[in-house]
Formats: structure tokens, C-alpha cells, sequence
């Protein structure tokens, strides 16, 4: 009794009160039973979900959880880089549970900087190889969920109003005629815009990567936070070609707009869209629940009712007639290894800062 500091009847005293206090839920408990009251309809389950995926998708995946297993969503969208920013700022205190969606190289670069939780999905032998290798790669702290083919779009409309030959390749966008007709998202910001510094560095080499990033530089009226909305804004008629996701450009077809779709002649890149459960998030359960959803065929299906086109990591997920044919085009054997990697991220996006955002237009 002397940590209390009292007396002995002090101290029964404190315990009668205590009783007393706690009196009225042990009456009210049997009563709440005997009246068929049913405990509250609302999950006290949470998730706070970061979502780098296009918005009507991340929408669509956050209110299909919560219908799925009534865990209440509050969902952030973000692009990819922006994300990433946003975790490492909360490492400390992490406030996210799972990130969902955008380019693999944010995800690998997470997992380096161990970021990411490790988890092994029961789901996970339903899944294609290349969703599996990105799992691997990264100690099992992020998995692959889609793939899609970069490449560009433009609005034919507008390219025949500005009497404009039809582009084809990647060199064909740093023409002069094209001058201020293109548009690409930040690097920094945005995985598309960082997978297509990568994906010219890959194709063309360093030095001649950065030549075309320079000469591209000229022609872009401006770049944009999100990835794809280049060609949202292509589709409004306000550009004439966005540097996107192939799958993106289609989407922007598919709603009727008059925009058509270019594989680059020289070849391409490509993402493996990824996952990853936040490390110290405070709803891991939760996080855990909607990464074996999320991975589920039933659910990667319905990324076609957002005419979300990519290539689903689930092997039974249904696919659109509509979505690009990844057999079909010149894709580069990326290398997710090296450019996933958080010192070669940060030197491109430092080099592109210094050499090429600067540069006069
Ligand atoms: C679009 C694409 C996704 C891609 C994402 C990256 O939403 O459909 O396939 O992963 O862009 O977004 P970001 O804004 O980071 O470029």
C-alpha cells in the first residue's frame, strides 16, 4: 500500500470507489444484451490508405474495402515520388498503413530505406512471376500489383488543327515543330515522369539521355505534379501530346476522347505498379486485410470499370481487349534493380534538377 501513499482505509476507500465507478457498466451490459441490442454497426477497424493509382481507381478500391469488410477508409491520393516523400517524412510516427498503387521504383526504393513491412500474402501463388520477383527483390517489403508499357498520346484533333505530322518515336518529340505542344509530369513528383527519365537513360545511354531531356525541355509547355495528367489534359483539348502510361492514353480514348496512342519506335520502358504496407502503421491488421483483397482476382477485375487498362499482377484477373498488348511492343529489359535504387533515384532526379529543369525554354 505505500506507493499510494495512504493509509490502508484510504486505500479500501479507493477501491469502493473504484467499484462504484465502474458499477454502471457492469448493470448496463446484461441490459444492453437482454434488449437484442446489437454491438455498433461500425467497424472500429481503420485504415489509412495511401493511394498513388489514378483517382477514380483509388476511390474505387477504398470504397470496395470498406463495403468488402466494413474497416473504415481514409484514403490520401498522392503520386508515387510524393508519396514516398510523405512516408519518409512520417518515418518517425508513421500515419499511412498501405500504399497502393504508383510506379515500383518509389515502392523499391521504400523498401531499401526499410520503410516498407515485410509480409508473405497467402495470395501470393496466384500471382504472375514479374509481381513476384519485385516481391523479392525487396525482402518482401512491397510486391508487384499491375504492369503497363510507357509511350505517349496525343489529341489528333488538335495535332491536324496545328498541321502537325503524326509523332512516332522518342526522337520525334524534340523536333522544333513540336515546341510547346508536349507535356510531361515532374520526375520528382511523379513515377510516370521518373520511369520515363529512366526508361531514355536505359535506351539512349547517360549522355545522350540527358541531350534528349535537354532538347525534349524545349518543347514541353509545362510539367505537371501527376503523371497522367498530361494526357487529361490532351483529352481536354488543352495540350496536344502527354509523355504518359500507355494504358492511360487508351483510358482517355476508351471515354471517347479523340486521343491515339503511340509505342515509341526506339522501344520502351515499363512499371511494376506496386504495394507495400507501412512500417509501424497503426492499423497493421487492417493493412494485412486489404493487401490479400487487393491481390484477389475478383477485385483486380474491376479495375476495368474505371478503364484502368494495365496488366494485373493476379493470373486470373480478367484483362480488356482494349488494353495494350505488352507482347507486341519493344519493351526495354528495364532495370528495376538499379534505377529502384535509392542512390541512383536520387542522383537522376538531382542531375535532372541541375542540368535540365534550369534550362531556359
Ligand atoms: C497512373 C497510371 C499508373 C501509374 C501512376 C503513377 O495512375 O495509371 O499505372 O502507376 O500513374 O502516378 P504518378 O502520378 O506517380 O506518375
Amino acid at each position: 500500500m505505500a506507493r499510494y501513499g495512504h493509509s490502508r482505509g484510504a486505500y479500501i476507500h479507493y477501491l469502493e470507489m473504484d467499484m462504484i465507478r465502474k458499477q454502471p457498466l457492469l448493470v448496463l451490459a446484461p441490459m444492453v444484451l437482454a434488449a437484442g441490442l446489437s454491438a455498433p454497426v461500425q467497424s472500429a477497424e481503420k485504415l489509412t490508405y495511401y493511394c498513388s493509382a489514378q483517382e477514380d481507381w483509388c476511390q474505387l478500391m477504398a470504397t470496395g474495402f470498406e463495403e468488402a469488410t466494413g474497416i473504415k477508409v481514409s484514403m490520401t491520393r498522392k503520386s508515387s515520388g510524393e508519396t514516398l516523400a510523405q512516408i519518409k517524412a512520417e518515418a518517425a510516427n508513421p500515419k499511412g498503413d498501405i500504399w497502393w498503387g504508383g510506379t515500383g521504383d518509389p515502392h523499391l526504393q521504400a523498401a531499401e530505406e526499410g520503410l516498407g513491412e515485410e509480409y508473405l500474402s497467402p495470395l501470393r501463388a496466384e500471382q504472375n512471376d514479374w509481381a513476384i520477383k519485385q516481391a523479392e527483390s525487396a525482402g518482401n517489403q512491397t510486391i508487384g500489383i499491375y504492369s503497363g508499357a510507357l509511350g505517349y498520346g496525343y489529341n489528333e484533333d488538335v495535332l491536324k488543327a496545328n498541321n502537325l505530322p503524326v509523332p512516332e518515336c522518342w526522337k520525334d518529340l524534340t523536333k522544333p515543330e513540336y515546341k510547346g505542344h508536349v507535356q510531361m509530369a515532374n520526375p520528382n513528383s511523379s513515377g510516370t515522369a521518373y520511369t520515363t527519365l529512366a526508361t531514355i537513360v536505359q535506351l539512349f545511354g547517360e549522355d545522350e539521355g540527358f541531350d534528349f531531356m535537354k532538347a525534349l525541355h524545349k518543347n514541353i509547355n509545362q510539367y505537371t505534379k501527376s503523371g497522367s495528367a498530361p494526357i487529361k489534359a490532351a483529352a481536354r483539348g488543352e495540350n496536344t501530346i502527354g509523355i504518359v502510361f500507355m494504358h492511360d492514353a487508351v483510358k482517355q480514348a476508351a471515354s471517347g476522347f479523340p486521343i491515339k496512342v503511340v509505342a515509341p519506335c526506339e522501344g520502351t520502358g515499363y512499371e511494376i505498379g506496386g504495394m507495400t504496407i507501412i512500417k509501424g502503421g497503426r492499423n497493421p491488421e487492417s493493412a494485412r486485410k486489404f493487401y490479400d483483397w487487393a491481390l484477389s482476382a475478383d477485385v483486380q477485375s474491376r479495375s476495368l470499370e474505371v478503364k484502368a487498362f494495365q496488366v494485373m499482377s493476379n493470373k486470373s484477373a480478367q484483362s480488356s481487349p482494349m488494353a495494350p498488348d505488352l507482347a507486341s511492343i519493344k519493351l526495354i529489359d528495364y532495370d528495376f534493380g538499379k534505377y529502384g535504387s535509392s542512390a541512383e533515384r536520387k542522383r537522376l532526379l538531382k542531375k535532372w534538377d541541375d542540368e535540365v529543369s534550369v534550362l531556359p525554354q
